[in-house]
């Protein structure tokens, strides 16, 4: 199986694994990247089954337009029934590295404010230490040095994302060479940075499920 075969097994499993949950009033939230386009387009199947979403981002938000499915501002709700969006990694506890896409604000916003966080991802994305992908930082642009060397001292190695400007008009910063054996303590201790928006470690609030795409098939994973 290929790797988009894989994110699409796990974006079928989510409908299917959602679909109990979803009453013709729920919101639902709905992640950034691609494996949550797969998700995205088989929402669309089952669009009579709930009202809305709030999308994680404004591409996410363009897509779920396009099938007809109602986009909601956040403000608007005090409660999504459910959250499912992909990761760039996941370990056993489903502490999550994500903002591959640059999403990881307004992700972080939505899991907040979510009951359930489903994470859907293919096997690559399965860690024992989380890490080797690079950590994505989200940064006032006026901030951006600072913040740097505030990162160099927790041993990491920032590199500006360069041309990319997320949807709050902020910039990113990608720190690579953690190893994140603390994920609670790294991600409060980065955010108490002035000038950061958030970090793309989801510790303090991990996912509640993993529908992991395996070869031997789609796992369903809870915290360890
Ligand atoms: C978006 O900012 C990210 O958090 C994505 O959820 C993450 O990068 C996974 O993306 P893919 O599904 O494209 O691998």
């Amino acid at each position: 199986m290929t790797q988009d075969q894989l994110k699409q097994a796990v974006a079928r499993a989510a409908i299917e694994y959602i679909k109990p949950k979803l009453f013709s009033d729920s919101i639902i939230g709905v992640g950034t990247g691609s494996t949550a386009n797969f998700f995205i387009d088989y929402l669309g199947e089952i669009k009579s089954q709930f009202a809305g979403a709030v999308a994680s981002s404004d591409a996410s938000a363009a897509r779920l337009k396009k099938l007809g499915i109602d986009v909601l501002d956040c403000n608007s709700v005090t409660e999504l029934v459910v959250y499912v969006d992909g990761a760039d990694e996941s370990n056993a506890y489903l502490h999550l590295i994500k903002g591959g896409g640059a999403a990881l604000t307004r992700e972080k916003i939505v899991r907040a404010v979510s009951k359930e966080f489903v994470c859907i991802a293919d096997e690559s994305k399965w860690v024992d230490v989380l890490g080797k992908f690079p950590l994505p930082v989200e940064v006032i642009p006026m901030a951006r040095s600072y913040v740097a060397r505030e990162l160099v001292k927790l041993g990491g190695t920032p590199v500006y994302r360069e041309g990319v400007v997320t949807d709050n008009g902020n910039v990113i910063l990608d720190v690579y060479n953690l190893q994140i054996i603390d994920p609670v303590g790294l991600e409060t201790r980065i955010n108490q940075i002035t000038g950061v928006v958030t970090n793309g470690l989801f510790a303090a609030q991990p996912a509640d499920v993993l529908l992991l795409g395996t070869k031997e098939g789609v796992k369903t994973l809870f915290p360890r």
